[in-house]
């Protein structure tokens, strides 16, 4: 039986490779997309979205729900000298023919979590604002949830929008505090094993380049800049922080094993406003704040084989 998805996507560069293999793999049934404030401008998301779902044959397929243009406290900042002022590698694609949904994203989570109770799994590879907005209206979803993946946070290691914090968590750290208080089963992939263990370098570029297909052009096109970008922060290639996580869920021995952990955001930190603080149980006798885990956090990733999940995935079309 293939995982029933939805994912939450601030939709650009890695986010599209990541919807991608949720589009074409069939080990995942992807049910909806939901759109978060993130990267680059809301209602371009959108169309990034809706852009990838064609691009993948899957068009009329799989709806999408605009979800929380702002973060809940925070000002939004913006991502878009990483991957493109559209976020697509500065393409500016036509507008696709599917449309978004009438519905708020918010309402679609929490209809479909209720209408198919213990069966939905949700990857949230955005800031975590529309699932926090969902689990404050109806706290009785976390229970209904199967499992929550979060993209977020770094787990000893330094994080790629202030020394102390990755993306999704700076941009809404207390959707994420919200959001890890809410009794989900939550596993969590974090900014430095993406930078450890899913950098696809020149060579690994060139591989896909000789795909030769529809897919393998889009992936060149739509990463180009995040290529350029992270050269200009000592990464040697394309890092894949939302796609390993789909490839994990498609492909469960990808991940190099879980520990569960409480995890905590900061929200108020001078210096440290959206860090992760990650205690793994097996502290727990040492710091009497770790009574229950919270989370899994994923201790690493099979490079070869999530480029060999990719590279498939990139040579269907
Ligand atoms: C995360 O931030 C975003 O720019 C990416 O899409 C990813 O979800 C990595 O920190
Ligand atoms: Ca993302």
């Amino acid at each position: 039986m293939p995982v029933r998805l939805i994912i939450d996507t601030d939709t650009a560069g890695d986010d599209v490779n990541s919807l991608l293999i949720a589009l074409l793999h069939p080990e995942i049934q992807l049910e909806a997309v939901t759109i978060s404030v993130g990267n680059v401008g809301f209602e371009q998301q959108i169309e990034n979205a809706l852009y990838t779902i064609e691009m993948a044959g899957r068009s009329g397929q799989v709806p999408v729900y605009p979800g929380c243009a702002t973060p809940l406290l925070s000002e939004w900042v913006a991502a878009d000298y990483v991957h493109g002022r559209d976020g697509m590698g500065d393409s500016f694609f036509p507008k696709a023919r599917q449309r978004p949904e009438p519905k708020h994203a918010v309402d679609a989570l929490i209809e479909r979590i209720h209408a198919a109770p213990g069966e939905l799994t949700i990857l949230a590879q955005a800031p975590l604002t529309n699932i926090a907005a969902a689990v404050i209206r109806d706290p009785s979803i976390a229970a209904k949830v199967k499992t929550l993946y979060i993209m977020g946070g770094t787990y000893f290691a330094p994080g790629n929008i202030t020394p102390a914090a990755e993306y999704n968590f700076y941009v809404d750290p207390e959707a994420a505090r919200i959001v890890f208080r809410a009794g989900f089963d939550i596993r969590l992939v974090d900014w430095g094993l993406c930078v450890r263990d899913t950098v696809l370098d020149d060579a690994d570029l060139d591989d896909i380049r000789r795909l030769d297909t529809e897919l393998a052009r889009f992936y060149l096109q739509v990463n180009r800049v995040v290529r350029r970008f992270n050269e200009t922060v000592g990464i040697r290639g394309v890092t894949h922080p939302d796609s390993i996580v789909a490839a994990m869920i498609a492909d469960p021995a990808i991940a190099r094993g879980w520990q569960p952990c409480q995890v905590d955001i900061e929200t108020r930190g001078e210096l440290t406003r959206g860090a992760s603080v990650i205690t793994p149980a097996e502290y727990a006798g040492v710091e009497k704040r770790v009574e229950k885990p919270n989370a899994q956090v994923c201790l690493g990733a099979d490079k070869a084989r999530f480029k060999a999940l990719l590279m498939d995935i990139l040579s269907r079309r």
